[in-house]
Protein backbone atom coordinates (compact mmCIF):
# COMPACT_ATOMS: atom_id res chain seq x y z
CA UNK A 1 0.00 0.00 0.00
CA UNK A 2 1.41 3.38 -0.83
CA UNK A 3 1.71 5.67 1.84
CA UNK A 4 1.83 9.32 -0.20
CA UNK A 5 -0.19 10.70 -3.04
CA UNK A 6 1.58 13.42 -5.35
CA UNK A 7 -0.64 15.05 -7.69
CA UNK A 8 0.46 17.82 -10.29
CA UNK A 9 1.13 20.15 -12.47
CA UNK A 10 -1.06 22.31 -11.05
CA UNK A 11 -1.50 25.42 -13.61
CA UNK A 12 -2.48 27.66 -10.13
CA UNK A 13 -2.52 26.83 -7.06
CA UNK A 14 -3.50 29.48 -4.51
CA UNK A 15 -2.70 28.14 -0.38
CA UNK A 16 -3.85 31.62 1.37
CA UNK A 17 -0.67 30.98 3.57
CA UNK A 18 0.09 34.79 3.81
CA UNK A 19 -3.28 36.04 3.65
CA UNK A 20 -3.73 37.80 7.37
CA UNK A 21 -6.61 36.77 9.55
CA UNK A 22 -8.28 40.30 9.50
CA UNK A 23 -9.17 43.57 7.62
CA UNK A 24 -8.55 44.25 4.05
CA UNK A 25 -6.79 42.16 1.59
CA UNK A 26 -5.94 42.70 -2.18
CA UNK A 27 -6.05 40.39 -5.20
CA UNK A 28 -2.18 41.19 -5.65
CA UNK A 29 -1.89 39.37 -1.64
CA UNK A 30 -2.97 36.25 -3.29
CA UNK A 31 0.43 34.10 -3.52
CA UNK A 32 -0.12 32.16 -6.87
CA UNK A 33 2.36 28.61 -7.20
CA UNK A 34 2.69 27.51 -10.70
CA UNK A 35 2.78 24.17 -12.07
CA UNK A 36 2.24 23.25 -8.55
CA UNK A 37 2.20 19.59 -7.09
CA UNK A 38 0.05 18.46 -3.37
CA UNK A 39 1.98 15.54 -1.80
CA UNK A 40 -0.29 13.96 0.72
CA UNK A 41 0.17 11.84 3.36
CA UNK A 42 -2.68 9.74 4.24
CA UNK A 43 -5.35 12.79 5.14
CA UNK A 44 -3.04 15.68 5.57
CA UNK A 45 -0.94 17.78 3.37
CA UNK A 46 2.84 16.86 3.49
CA UNK A 47 4.21 19.58 1.00
CA UNK A 48 3.70 22.19 -1.31
CA UNK A 49 6.05 23.32 -3.66
CA UNK A 50 6.86 22.84 -7.32
CA UNK A 51 5.49 19.34 -9.41
CA UNK A 52 8.69 18.54 -10.86
CA UNK A 53 10.64 19.08 -8.05
CA UNK A 54 8.37 17.03 -5.95
CA UNK A 55 8.46 14.29 -8.29
CA UNK A 56 11.39 14.20 -8.71
CA UNK A 57 12.28 13.30 -4.82
CA UNK A 58 9.43 11.28 -4.83
CA UNK A 59 10.26 7.54 -3.58
CA UNK A 60 8.07 5.51 -6.73
CA UNK A 61 8.07 2.78 -3.85
CA UNK A 62 5.61 4.75 -1.93
CA UNK A 63 3.98 7.35 -3.67
CA UNK A 64 0.99 7.06 -6.09
CA UNK A 65 2.19 9.54 -8.73
CA UNK A 66 -1.60 11.24 -10.39
CA UNK A 67 -0.42 12.79 -13.53
CA UNK A 68 -2.79 15.98 -14.25
CA UNK A 69 -2.95 16.87 -18.51
CA UNK A 70 -4.85 20.06 -18.36
CA UNK A 71 -5.81 23.24 -16.57
CA UNK A 72 -6.82 23.52 -13.08
CA UNK A 73 -7.03 25.73 -10.48
CA UNK A 74 -6.59 24.39 -6.83
CA UNK A 75 -8.23 26.05 -3.99
CA UNK A 76 -8.48 25.19 -0.49
CA UNK A 77 -11.39 23.31 0.38
CA UNK A 78 -14.57 25.43 1.26
CA UNK A 79 -16.26 26.01 4.37
CA UNK A 80 -19.23 26.77 4.98
CA UNK A 81 -19.42 28.23 8.53
CA UNK A 82 -23.29 28.79 9.00
CA UNK A 83 -26.25 26.78 7.76
CA UNK A 84 -29.87 24.93 8.90
CA UNK A 85 -29.44 22.41 6.56
CA UNK A 86 -31.34 19.59 9.22
CA UNK A 87 -35.00 20.02 8.53
CA UNK A 88 -38.61 18.94 7.45
CA UNK A 89 -40.96 20.39 5.01
CA UNK A 90 -40.76 23.77 2.50
CA UNK A 91 -41.54 27.25 2.79
CA UNK A 92 -42.12 28.07 -0.60
CA UNK A 93 -45.46 29.12 0.44
CA UNK A 94 -43.69 32.14 2.65
CA UNK A 95 -41.52 32.95 -0.47
CA UNK A 96 -44.61 33.60 -2.60
CA UNK A 97 -46.36 35.55 0.07
CA UNK A 98 -43.68 37.39 1.28
CA UNK A 99 -42.38 38.82 -2.61
CA UNK A 100 -45.83 39.81 -3.48
CA UNK A 101 -45.50 41.88 -0.92
CA UNK A 102 -47.32 40.25 2.64
CA UNK A 103 -45.69 41.52 5.51
CA UNK A 104 -43.80 39.01 8.41
CA UNK A 105 -47.02 39.22 10.44
CA UNK A 106 -49.40 38.81 7.56
CA UNK A 107 -46.93 35.60 6.55
CA UNK A 108 -46.89 34.15 10.61
CA UNK A 109 -50.58 34.49 10.94
CA UNK A 110 -50.71 32.25 7.79
CA UNK A 111 -48.83 29.72 9.20
CA UNK A 112 -45.48 30.28 8.05
CA UNK A 113 -42.02 31.34 9.71
CA UNK A 114 -39.70 29.52 11.84
CA UNK A 115 -42.71 27.97 13.56
CA UNK A 116 -43.71 26.69 10.52
CA UNK A 117 -40.40 24.57 10.23
CA UNK A 118 -40.24 23.40 13.65
CA UNK A 119 -43.86 21.99 13.27
CA UNK A 120 -42.53 19.77 10.13
CA UNK A 121 -38.96 19.15 12.03
CA UNK A 122 -41.10 17.72 15.11
CA UNK A 123 -43.51 15.80 12.45
CA UNK A 124 -39.94 13.59 10.92
CA UNK A 125 -38.32 10.71 12.28
CA UNK A 126 -34.41 11.50 13.64
CA UNK A 127 -34.09 8.42 10.55
CA UNK A 128 -35.75 11.39 7.60
CA UNK A 129 -33.98 14.28 9.55
CA UNK A 130 -30.72 12.16 9.01
CA UNK A 131 -31.38 11.34 5.32
CA UNK A 132 -32.28 15.30 4.15
CA UNK A 133 -28.64 16.31 6.46
CA UNK A 134 -26.65 13.84 4.20
CA UNK A 135 -28.72 14.70 0.97
CA UNK A 136 -27.60 18.50 1.29
CA UNK A 137 -24.16 17.89 2.77
CA UNK A 138 -23.27 15.87 -0.76
CA UNK A 139 -24.99 18.31 -2.67
CA UNK A 140 -22.48 21.04 -0.98
CA UNK A 141 -19.45 18.73 -1.17
CA UNK A 142 -20.25 19.11 -4.89
CA UNK A 143 -19.70 22.35 -5.27
CA UNK A 144 -16.21 22.31 -3.26
CA UNK A 145 -17.30 22.54 0.36
CA UNK A 146 -15.45 20.11 2.53
CA UNK A 147 -16.96 21.33 5.27
CA UNK A 148 -20.10 22.18 7.18
CA UNK A 149 -21.44 23.70 10.00
CA UNK A 150 -25.21 22.45 10.59
CA UNK A 151 -27.59 23.59 13.35
CA UNK A 152 -30.26 22.62 15.42
CA UNK A 153 -32.79 25.16 16.32
CA UNK A 154 -36.12 23.88 14.62
CA UNK A 155 -36.89 21.31 17.53
CA UNK A 156 -36.70 23.77 20.13
CA UNK A 157 -37.47 21.56 23.43
CA UNK A 158 -34.86 19.19 25.21
CA UNK A 159 -36.46 16.17 23.45
CA UNK A 160 -36.81 17.84 20.21
CA UNK A 161 -33.73 19.49 20.06
CA UNK A 162 -31.95 16.26 20.75
CA UNK A 163 -33.56 14.63 17.95
CA UNK A 164 -32.13 16.95 15.46
CA UNK A 165 -28.58 16.64 16.88
CA UNK A 166 -28.77 12.91 17.01
CA UNK A 167 -29.69 13.05 13.53
CA UNK A 168 -26.56 15.14 12.64
CA UNK A 169 -24.15 13.02 14.36
CA UNK A 170 -26.01 10.03 13.15
CA UNK A 171 -25.61 11.88 9.42
CA UNK A 172 -21.98 12.49 9.90
CA UNK A 173 -20.21 9.15 9.42
CA UNK A 174 -22.69 9.01 5.66
CA UNK A 175 -20.99 11.75 4.15
CA UNK A 176 -17.60 12.46 3.30
CA UNK A 177 -18.03 16.29 4.48
CA UNK A 178 -17.07 17.19 7.76
CA UNK A 179 -20.14 18.42 9.71
CA UNK A 180 -19.74 20.33 13.20
CA UNK A 181 -23.15 20.47 14.64
CA UNK A 182 -24.20 23.76 16.87
CA UNK A 183 -27.49 23.94 19.23
CA UNK A 184 -29.60 26.61 18.37
CA UNK A 185 -32.67 25.78 21.33
CA UNK A 186 -32.10 29.98 21.39
CA UNK A 187 -34.13 30.41 17.99
CA UNK A 188 -36.73 31.43 19.27
CA UNK A 189 -39.44 31.04 21.98
CA UNK A 190 -41.54 28.38 21.30
CA UNK A 191 -44.83 29.08 20.45
CA UNK A 192 -46.34 25.66 22.67
CA UNK A 193 -43.73 26.90 25.81
CA UNK A 194 -46.04 27.73 28.81
CA UNK A 195 -43.14 29.85 30.58
CA UNK A 196 -41.51 33.33 29.53
CA UNK A 197 -38.38 33.57 27.99
CA UNK A 198 -35.99 33.24 31.25
CA UNK A 199 -37.25 30.39 32.17
CA UNK A 200 -36.88 28.63 28.75
CA UNK A 201 -33.40 29.34 28.36
CA UNK A 202 -32.94 28.44 31.95
CA UNK A 203 -34.54 24.41 30.95
CA UNK A 204 -32.38 24.61 28.03
CA UNK A 205 -29.23 25.15 29.98
CA UNK A 206 -29.54 23.35 32.71
CA UNK A 207 -31.18 20.00 31.15
CA UNK A 208 -29.75 19.72 27.93
CA UNK A 209 -26.46 21.39 27.94
CA UNK A 210 -25.19 18.75 29.76
CA UNK A 211 -26.70 15.93 27.26
CA UNK A 212 -24.74 18.07 24.92
CA UNK A 213 -21.54 17.37 26.53
CA UNK A 214 -22.23 13.59 27.84
CA UNK A 215 -23.35 12.92 23.90
CA UNK A 216 -20.77 14.82 22.31
CA UNK A 217 -23.41 16.20 20.22
CA UNK A 218 -22.34 19.76 19.68
CA UNK A 219 -19.46 22.19 20.95
CA UNK A 220 -20.75 25.10 20.10
CA UNK A 221 -23.83 27.46 21.41
CA UNK A 222 -26.00 29.72 19.10
CA UNK A 223 -29.28 32.14 19.88
CA UNK A 224 -30.94 34.25 17.74
CA UNK A 225 -30.66 38.07 19.13
CA UNK A 226 -33.62 40.17 17.79
CA UNK A 227 -36.92 41.27 19.01
CA UNK A 228 -38.83 38.63 17.52
CA UNK A 229 -36.33 36.10 19.33
CA UNK A 230 -34.71 36.76 22.37
CA UNK A 231 -33.19 40.11 23.86
CA UNK A 232 -29.45 41.02 24.81
CA UNK A 233 -30.26 40.64 28.49
CA UNK A 234 -32.18 37.11 28.00
CA UNK A 235 -29.18 35.84 26.59
CA UNK A 236 -26.04 36.94 28.53
CA UNK A 237 -26.64 34.60 31.43
CA UNK A 238 -27.27 31.75 28.74
CA UNK A 239 -24.19 32.02 26.98
CA UNK A 240 -22.42 33.07 30.15
CA UNK A 241 -23.20 29.35 31.07
CA UNK A 242 -22.72 28.10 28.03
CA UNK A 243 -18.96 29.24 28.45
CA UNK A 244 -18.19 28.24 31.65
CA UNK A 245 -19.16 24.75 30.14
CA UNK A 246 -16.98 25.17 27.84
CA UNK A 247 -18.53 25.61 24.97
CA UNK A 248 -17.91 27.98 21.78
CA UNK A 249 -19.92 30.77 21.49
CA UNK A 250 -21.84 31.85 17.80
CA UNK A 251 -24.70 34.54 17.39
CA UNK A 252 -27.49 35.21 14.81
CA UNK A 253 -27.11 39.27 15.30
CA UNK A 254 -27.91 42.22 14.20
CA UNK A 255 -29.92 40.94 11.16
CA UNK A 256 -33.06 43.35 11.46
CA UNK A 257 -32.18 45.80 14.65
CA UNK A 258 -28.71 46.01 15.66
CA UNK A 259 -27.63 44.95 19.26
CA UNK A 260 -26.71 41.19 18.51
CA UNK A 261 -23.12 41.88 18.12
CA UNK A 262 -22.24 43.83 21.22
CA UNK A 263 -23.60 40.94 22.92
CA UNK A 264 -20.94 38.64 20.39
CA UNK A 265 -17.70 40.75 21.30
CA UNK A 266 -19.02 40.91 25.25
CA UNK A 267 -18.82 37.61 25.68
CA UNK A 268 -16.03 36.75 23.25
CA UNK A 269 -18.11 34.91 20.95
CA UNK A 270 -15.96 33.14 17.99
CA UNK A 271 -18.98 34.53 15.34
CA UNK A 272 -21.16 37.10 14.72
CA UNK A 273 -23.54 36.37 12.02
CA UNK A 274 -25.70 38.07 10.12
CA UNK A 275 -24.55 41.67 10.83
CA UNK A 276 -27.31 43.11 7.66
CA UNK A 277 -28.33 46.01 10.17
CA UNK A 278 -24.80 46.52 11.84
CA UNK A 279 -24.44 50.44 11.84
CA UNK A 280 -20.94 51.85 11.79
CA UNK A 281 -20.65 51.64 15.97
CA UNK A 282 -21.19 47.31 15.54
CA UNK A 283 -18.69 47.54 12.72
CA UNK A 284 -15.95 48.99 14.90
CA UNK A 285 -17.09 47.06 17.86
CA UNK A 286 -16.79 43.70 15.86
CA UNK A 287 -13.46 45.05 13.97
CA UNK A 288 -11.37 45.74 17.03
CA UNK A 289 -12.20 42.43 18.61
CA UNK A 290 -11.44 38.73 17.99
CA UNK A 291 -15.01 38.16 16.70
CA UNK A 292 -14.87 36.52 12.98
CA UNK A 293 -18.22 38.51 11.82
CA UNK A 294 -20.10 36.71 8.90
CA UNK A 295 -21.73 37.67 6.24
CA UNK A 296 -24.69 35.75 4.97
CA UNK A 297 -26.01 36.77 1.51
CA UNK A 298 -27.68 33.45 1.06
CA UNK A 299 -30.52 35.22 3.21
CA UNK A 300 -30.03 38.86 1.70
CA UNK A 301 -31.20 37.31 -1.80
CA UNK A 302 -34.14 35.11 -0.06
CA UNK A 303 -35.66 37.99 1.96
CA UNK A 304 -34.91 40.43 -0.39
CA UNK A 305 -32.60 42.80 2.05
CA UNK A 306 -30.26 44.58 1.84
CA UNK A 307 -26.33 42.83 2.22
CA UNK A 308 -24.24 42.80 5.16
CA UNK A 309 -21.47 45.72 5.27
CA UNK A 310 -19.06 43.77 4.14
CA UNK A 311 -16.61 46.21 2.54
CA UNK A 312 -16.99 48.72 5.80
CA UNK A 313 -16.29 45.48 7.84
CA UNK A 314 -13.24 44.30 6.39
CA UNK A 315 -11.55 48.45 5.62
CA UNK A 316 -12.55 48.84 9.43
CA UNK A 317 -9.92 45.96 10.09
CA UNK A 318 -12.76 43.21 10.67
CA UNK A 319 -12.43 39.51 9.61
CA UNK A 320 -15.36 38.36 7.44
CA UNK A 321 -16.05 35.38 6.54
CA UNK A 322 -18.84 34.26 4.18
CA UNK A 323 -21.71 31.34 5.11
CA UNK A 324 -24.65 30.16 3.17
CA UNK A 325 -27.26 30.10 5.75
CA UNK A 326 -29.19 27.39 4.08
CA UNK A 327 -32.42 27.09 5.86
CA UNK A 328 -35.60 26.35 4.25
CA UNK A 329 -37.32 29.87 5.59
CA UNK A 330 -35.02 33.19 4.19
CA UNK A 331 -31.97 31.19 2.37
CA UNK A 332 -33.45 28.55 0.16
CA UNK A 333 -30.72 28.74 -2.60
CA UNK A 334 -27.96 26.61 -0.56
CA UNK A 335 -25.06 27.77 -3.15
CA UNK A 336 -22.34 29.30 -0.90
CA UNK A 337 -19.89 29.77 -3.97
CA UNK A 338 -22.64 31.67 -5.90
CA UNK A 339 -23.80 33.98 -3.04
CA UNK A 340 -19.90 34.98 -2.24
CA UNK A 341 -19.57 35.68 -5.56
CA UNK A 342 -22.66 38.06 -5.59
CA UNK A 343 -21.74 39.63 -2.42
CA UNK A 344 -18.40 40.43 -3.92
CA UNK A 345 -19.60 42.25 -6.67
CA UNK A 346 -22.56 44.45 -4.59
CA UNK A 347 -19.71 45.15 -2.00
CA UNK A 348 -17.07 45.41 -3.85
CA UNK A 349 -15.00 42.73 -2.39
CA UNK A 350 -11.50 41.63 -4.07
CA UNK A 351 -11.44 37.82 -5.30
CA UNK A 352 -8.79 37.56 -2.55
CA UNK A 353 -11.22 38.55 0.21
CA UNK A 354 -14.12 36.10 -1.00
CA UNK A 355 -11.96 33.28 -1.54
CA UNK A 356 -10.44 33.86 2.17
CA UNK A 357 -13.92 34.31 3.12
CA UNK A 358 -15.24 31.03 2.48
CA UNK A 359 -11.59 29.41 3.33
CA UNK A 360 -9.16 30.29 5.70
CA UNK A 361 -11.29 33.15 7.40
CA UNK A 362 -14.72 30.49 7.38
CA UNK A 363 -12.35 28.00 9.32
CA UNK A 364 -11.61 30.49 11.72
CA UNK A 365 -15.13 31.57 12.18
CA UNK A 366 -15.72 27.51 13.26
CA UNK A 367 -12.58 28.05 15.48
CA UNK A 368 -11.01 24.98 13.01
CA UNK A 369 -7.38 25.77 13.21
CA UNK A 370 -6.38 22.69 10.71
CA UNK A 371 -7.94 23.60 7.29
CA UNK A 372 -8.97 26.47 5.54
CA UNK A 373 -5.33 26.97 4.24
CA UNK A 374 -3.26 24.31 1.68
CA UNK A 375 -0.14 24.45 3.95
CA UNK A 376 1.73 21.40 4.74
CA UNK A 377 0.39 20.20 8.24
CA UNK A 378 -3.28 20.69 7.02
CA UNK A 379 -5.66 18.51 5.93
CA UNK A 380 -5.76 17.73 2.12
CA UNK A 381 -9.09 19.29 1.57
CA UNK A 382 -9.16 21.00 -1.62
CA UNK A 383 -10.95 21.49 -5.05
CA UNK A 384 -9.33 21.23 -9.04
CA UNK A 385 -11.42 23.73 -10.97
CA UNK A 386 -11.07 23.57 -14.55
CA UNK A 387 -9.87 26.53 -15.34
CA UNK A 388 -6.03 28.32 -16.20
CA UNK A 389 -6.99 31.22 -13.37
CA UNK A 390 -8.26 31.76 -10.42
CA UNK A 391 -10.19 34.87 -11.40
CA UNK A 392 -12.16 32.70 -13.62
CA UNK A 393 -13.46 31.39 -10.76
CA UNK A 394 -15.23 34.66 -9.30
CA UNK A 395 -15.94 35.82 -12.57
CA UNK A 396 -18.09 32.82 -13.25
CA UNK A 397 -20.30 34.00 -10.29
CA UNK A 398 -20.69 30.28 -8.80
CA UNK A 399 -21.30 28.45 -12.13
CA UNK A 400 -17.76 27.07 -12.55
CA UNK A 401 -18.01 24.29 -10.26
CA UNK A 402 -14.82 22.02 -9.00
CA UNK A 403 -14.00 18.91 -11.53
CA UNK A 404 -12.39 17.38 -8.60
CA UNK A 405 -12.90 17.82 -4.51
CA UNK A 406 -10.64 15.83 -2.63
CA UNK A 407 -11.47 15.46 0.72
CA UNK A 408 -8.87 14.26 3.95
CA UNK A 409 -6.62 13.07 0.74
CA UNK A 410 -8.99 11.25 -0.91
CA UNK A 411 -10.84 12.25 -4.20
CA UNK A 412 -14.92 12.20 -4.19
CA UNK A 413 -16.12 10.22 -6.03
O1 LIG B 1 -30.38 32.56 9.94
N1 LIG B 1 -32.49 34.49 11.55
C1 LIG B 1 -32.94 33.50 12.05
N2 LIG B 1 -32.78 32.25 11.64
C2 LIG B 1 -32.55 31.83 10.29
C3 LIG B 1 -33.81 31.71 9.54
C4 LIG B 1 -34.47 30.50 9.90
C5 LIG B 1 -35.78 30.32 9.20
O2 LIG B 1 -36.37 31.26 8.68
O3 LIG B 1 -36.19 29.16 9.21
C6 LIG B 1 -31.54 32.68 9.58
O4 LIG B 1 -31.83 33.41 8.64
FE1 LIG C 1 -29.00 31.35 10.34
Amino acid sequence: MKQYKLIGPITQLISLDTIKTKGSVKDQDLIIIEKAGILIEDEKIHTIGQFSDLKEKADIHTTEIIELHTDYVCTPGFIDAHTHICFSGSRANDYAMRNAGKSYLEIAKAGGGIWDTVTQTRKASIQELSNGVIKRANTLLKNGITTVEVKSGYGLSVEEELKMLRAIKNASPETKVDLITTCLAGHMLPKDYTGDHKEYLEEISTTLFPILKEEKLANRIDAFIEQSAFSPSHIYPYFEKAKHMGFDITVHADQFTAGGSEVAVKVEAISADHLEASTDKEIQMLAKSNVVSVALPGASIGLGCSFTPARKILDAGGALAIASDWNPGSAPMGDLLMQACVLGTFEKLSNAEVLAGVTSRAAAALNLKDRGKLVSGMLADFNLFPTHSIHEIFYHQGKLVPSQVWKRGVLVP
